[in-house]
């Protein structure tokens, strides 16, 4: 595997690749890797002949008092792990190197932001779908892997394929789960002992909304609010508990075709997510 940190270095390596007529799979993440990404990374391996893995803590998806500055790094570790899953080149540019001025412009989201992370952390998309578009322009990838786990985040991405008509196919890969069922995310290891025992109540109130859906109830409020029930338990702070059609995020009057039922639960120091999607 090729650590590479400049962009004119990782635009090189994908064209030569693709003038040979080989497919490229592209896995963006934010680092300090675990076996979720890493399934993106062995989904991506399975499909192409080069897989490039991007690492950058984006400053612009973090919000003013959000955790840019300790969200967790270990490159050393993120090296080892890349390659072990097969990675053929590993992205790891500076902040200089993605944003050596002022953004001139950026994108600005403006369909699917309403509603879930959307509405709680704004211009948090704004900042991923920016540098989500400056890399897909530097890998050009011809498949890039995304994580159901971030459920907006990947539908939002769609539309902008779609919007910009980026030649770039998604993929959507299940979520990664611990053993006890709580979602594997980066922001685990700031949980207490004792919030880690408790977390997977979030995936068991997923599990539950999604039964009485499955026993027929089909008013959304009240499969939320027994959800809601549940949840009270909880020593942290429910931050959202949303049933949405998926990928369109629009509220549904009555539960039918697909649908997301979504969590966002803070604790002190992580803020946590998850979510089902539904087929009725
Ligand atoms: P990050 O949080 O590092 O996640 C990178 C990718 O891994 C995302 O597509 C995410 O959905 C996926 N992922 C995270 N946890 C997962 C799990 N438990 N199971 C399966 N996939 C999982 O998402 C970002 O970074 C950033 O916003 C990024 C897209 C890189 C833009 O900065």
């Amino acid at each position: 595997m090729k650590i590479i940190e400049t962009i004119e270095k990782v635009r090189r390596e994908v064209q030569n690749a693709k003038s040979k007529g080989q497919t490229v799979g592209f896995v963006p993440t934010m680092g300090y890797l675990h076996e979720g990404h890493l399934s993106l990374i062995d989904e991506a391996r399975k499909k192409h002949d080069i897989v490039v893995v991007s690492i950058f803590v984006n400053p612009l998806q973090f919000g003013p008092n959000e955790d840019l500055d300790r969200y967790p790094r270990d490159i050393e570790r993120d090296e080892r792990l890349a390659n072990g899953a097969g990675a053929d080149l590993l992205f790891y540019p500076s902040v200089d190197e993605m944003y050596p001025v002022e953004m001139p412009m950026t994108i600005h989201v403006n369909k699917g932001v309403d509603v879930l992370c959307g509405a709680s952390r704004p211009g948090h998309f704004d900042g991923v779908a920016t540098v989500v578009m400056k890399l897909f322009q530097i890998v050009q990838p011809t498949e890039a892997f995304f994580g159901q786990k971030d459920a907006q985040q990947v539908a939002i991405i769609m539309n902008m394929v779609s919007a910009f008509n980026i030649p770039v196919d998604i993929v959507i890969c299940q979520t990664i789960r611990e053993e006890d069922g709580l979602a594997k995310s980066s922001r685990n290891v700031y949980l207490s002992d004792g919030e880690r025992n408790e977390a997977s109540f979030l995936y068991r109130t997923l599990l539950y909304g999604k039964e009485l859906i499955e026993n027929g109830e089909r008013i959304p409020q009240l499969v939320l609010d027994k959800m809601n029930t549940k949840l009270q338990s909880g020593s942290g702070k429910l931050d959202y508990l949303s049933i949405l059609r998926y990928p369109s995020l629009d509220r549904p009057e009555e539960l039918n075709g697909t649908i997301i039922l979504a969590i966002a639960y803070q604790y002190k120091n992580a803020r946590l997510i998850d979510n089902l999607i539904l087929e009725i």
